[in-house]
């Protein structure tokens, strides 16, 4: 196999497990791609969501060469992996939310799931709580504000500390909670501010080192040669975002142009 491994998310939320995969593969070669046009997808149609992502994930496998696509975002990966399997030769490894781990953690048997409003009401979702999470009640907050607050991050502006506070606040009401899934790749980045605002200390169970060895598994961890950083997005970044990509070790990212997103079909 040749080629980076290539990341894929909506925005900077993939960069949660880049992280990840950089602690479990050093040396492997990380390519990244954000469909930054369309951000936010937690509150898009499942419908249009699914044709996008496949047009764009197509798109910027072609571009990269890529030998893995990680499909970095819960949002598109609890709705379309099927679909991206059928249209992609390369193997395609998902991030779903950590139910399974969180729910093996928790001592209260009560444990949040904090995604977007997609991923919370997803199929998907129902079916992990019903095979991993049976014997726990899950209390599921839709906080897609915090997407926002993520990217505002990465960009170097100030992240509003009362947004944080709101996407958070349905999750107090379950006294006995202990236990907290972050099943939006973009939530990771802020666990520093959610942990200093949450009014009683709680663990915060995100899904980047499992996806990262599964991503070993499949690829083998050695560069062949491959270049590293190269990145792409589908719109112009926010002022700032560059700087935030860069610390990630990505150069400034080339325009995946619609023509290009919609001839990938
Ligand atoms: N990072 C994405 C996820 O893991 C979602 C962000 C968005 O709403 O676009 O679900």
């Amino acid at each position: 196999m040749s080629g980076p491994i290539l990341i894929f998310d909506s925005g900077v939320g993939g960069l949660s497990v880049v992280k990840a995969l950089r602690e479990q593969m050093p040396g492997a070669p990380l390519a990244y791609v954000c469909d930054n046009a369309a951000l936010p997808y937690g509150t898009k149609p499942d419908i249009w969501l699914v044709q996008r992502i496949v047009q764009v994930c197509r798109a910027a496998v072609a571009a990269s060469g890529a030998r893995v696509l990680v499909v970095a975002c819960n949002t598109a990966s609890t709705l379309a992996l099927d679909a991206l399997r059928a249209a992609l030769t390369i193997p395609v490894v998902g991030t779903v939310p950590a139910i399974k781990p969180a729910a093996a953690l928790s001592r209260s048997g009560v444990i949040g799931l904090l995604a977007t409003s997609a991923t919370v009401t997803r199929p998907y979702t129902d079916n992990l709580i019903r095979d991993f999470a049976g014997h726990c009640t899950v209390v599921r907050v839709a906080a897609d504000g915090l997407v926002e607050q993520a990217e505002r991050l990465l960009a170097g502006e100030p992240v509003d500390g009362a947004v944080i506070d709101a996407g958070l606040a349905p999750l107090w009401h379950a006294p006995t909670l202990d236990t907290v899934v972050l099943g939006c790749t973009h939530f990771p980045l802020l666990r520093d501010r959610l942990n200093a605002r949450a009014p009683r200390p709680v663990d915060w169970v995100d899904s980047g080192s499992a996806i990262a060895r599964r991503v070993a598994q499949v690829a083998a961890d050695e560069s062949g040669g491959s270049v590293s950083g190269l990145s792409w997005a589908t719109g112009s970044l926010r002022p700032g975002l560059q700087a935030g990509l860069a610390t990630f070790g990505f150069a400034a990212p080339a325009v995946l142009s619609a023509s290009v997103i919609e001839s990938a079909m």
